[in-house]
C-alpha cells in the first residue's frame, strides 16, 4: 500500500503553496506557507509553519497531523488539522480544516475574531 508523506511541496484549492521539510523522530516538522489570499490589508509574505504528525504504531500510512502558520505580515494565526491520504487514483492528498484567528482590539469583538474552513492540498513536488 502506498504511503502518504507530508514532506515536500503542496498547493491547495485556493492556490496557496506550502513546503514541508523532513518529519523528525518525534513527528515534528517545519515549513513555509505562501497564502494566495488574505483577510489582512498588508502585503502577503511567506510565513513559517510548525507542526506535528501522529506516528502511532497501529496506523497504516495515512497519518493525521496538525500545524500552525504564524503569519509574518499580519497579527493573525492559523491552525490546520488534517489527514494525509492516498486517493483512489494513487495520488497523495491532504484533507484539512482550519481556524484563522484575527486580532481584535476588544473582548467585545471576540465573537467575530475566528474564521473556519477547509482546504484540500495536492502535491506539486
Ligand atoms: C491573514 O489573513 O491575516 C493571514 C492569511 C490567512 C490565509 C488563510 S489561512 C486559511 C485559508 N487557507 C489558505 O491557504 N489561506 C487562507
Amino acid at each position: 500500500v502506498k504511503k502518504c508523506s507530508l514532506s515536500g511541496s503542496w498547493v491547495n484549492d485556493l492556490g496557496s503553496n506550502m513546503t514541508i521539510g523532513a518529519v523528525n523522530g518525534d513527528g515534528n516538522f517545519e515549513g513555509s506557507y505562501h497564502t494566495a489570499v488574505s483577510a489582512s490589508p498588508n502585503e502577503i509574505k511567506v510565513s513559517p509553519l510548525q507542526g506535528s504528525m501522529q506516528r502511532g504504531t497501529n496506523q497504516k500510512g495515512q497519518p493525521t497531523f496538525g500545524f500552525t502558520v504564524n503569519w509574518s505580515f499580519s497579527d493573525s494565526i492559523t491552525v490546520f488539522t488534517g489527514q494525509c491520504f492516498v486517493d483512489n487514483d494513487g495520488k497523495e492528498v491532504l484533507k484539512t480544516m482550519w481556524l484563522l484567528r484575527s486580532r481584535v482590539e476588544s473582548i467585545n469583538n471576540d465573537w467575530k475574531a475566528t474564521r473556519a474552513g477547509r482546504n484540500t492540498f495536492i502535491r506539486t513536488g
